[in-house]
């Protein structure tokens, strides 16, 4: 049996739990959240059958809900198993059927129901939380699947405006569910383009909360790093000519009180130097705190994380 869980696992420290999403593939498939503890080993905390997965790479969760964003690049299980192509290569895009929201309970695992939006392409959550009757739901969307193709390295290696496929923007979009209406309201948080997104996780998840922290693209490749007010729908960056930031991770300051006191952490290619070093950033400004070079470039990544000394 085929699993595809994703890289993105939930942490509430309040419950004390770890949730995770996998889809199980088979003649009759599934999507599937995990939960575990301290006391027990992992148990299904819901479950619901599909006949074409979507492809899922993060999801929401809220102090009482799940979210899953089931974006229409779905996959015909059987013929993904026969196919012998490349697992991403067996997804289809199909945007007539819409990206649709589907939001369990986190007590008991029920389905609290399916909210239908026009189709968009995600691979990260940002946050959700409740307010005023609605669930908000922030993530970095796509118009559509074709990033997928677009980071191919044979793409990536051809330099603008040769290359075939441009690499698309994500922006940061806020959907609003009504949950007894059944209605979906939506907009961007700001005009700006945003991946690979961090918040205040610890203190913020689950919550409101005011700063997102990612990464945005110029006309070739990653090449700032963005910080967005998602309450005043302003966006502000650091770039520097010839560098290409990683994930910027938030590390808050112990024992601080606002949101974004703290810094980023962001391995960084200085393409014309050849090497890398890691960039601090002072999260409230983006003001350069401190840099370390290294005498060798690192490899570019997705994700990255930071652990204190215990
Ligand atoms: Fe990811």
């Amino acid at each position: 049996m085929l699993h595809h869980s994703t890289a993105h696992p939930h942490l509430d420290g309040a419950r004390g739990e770890a949730i995770n999403h996998v889809v199980r593939f088979s003649a009759r498939s599934q999507y599937r959240f995990f939960v575990q503890d301290a006391e027990a080993p992992p148990r299904i905390l819901a479950r619901h059958a599909t006949s074409r997965p979507a492809y899922v790479h993060s999801f929401g969760l809220s102090e009482r809900y799940l979210i899953l964003a089931e974006c229409p690049l779905v996959v015909n299980p059987t013929a993904m198993l026969l196919s012998g192509r490349p697992f991403i290569e067996n997804y289809r895009w199909e945007p007539d059927r819409g990206t649709r929201l589907l939001v369990f309970e986190r007590d008991g695992g029920q389905l609290r129901g399916a909210y239908d939006t026009e189709a968009f392409f995600t691979f990260h959550h940002i946050n959700s939380f409740e307010r005023d009757g609605e669930l908000v739901v922030d993530l970095c969307a796509y118009e559509d699947a074709s990033i997928v193709d677009a980071l191919y390295l044979d793409n990536l290696r051809t330099e603008p405006p040769a290359r075939s496929m441009p690499v698309p923007p994500a922006r940061p979009r806020r959907l609003r569910i009504d949950l007894e209406g059944g209605g979906v309201g939506g907009e961007d948080l700001a005009d700006a383009e945003l991946e690979l997104p961090r918040i205040a996780y610890r203190t913020h998840n689950t919550r409101p909360y005011r700063y997102v922290y990612g990464n945005a693209a110029g006309d070739d490749w990653v090449d700032r790093v963005v910080k967005v007010d998602v309450e005043r729908g302003e966006a502000t960056s650091w770039r520097q000519e010839g560098c290409y930031p990683g994930e910027p991770v938030l590390v808050s300051r112990p024992g601080g009180s606002a949101e974004d006191d703290g810094v980023l952490l962001s391995v960084v290619l200085d393409g014309a130097r050849g090497t890398s070093f890691l960039l601090a950033l002072d999260a409230a400004t983006l003001d350069e705190v401190a840099r370390a070079d290294v005498p060798h470039h690192i490899p570019f990544s997705f994700h990255g994380q930071f652990y204190r000394d215990p």
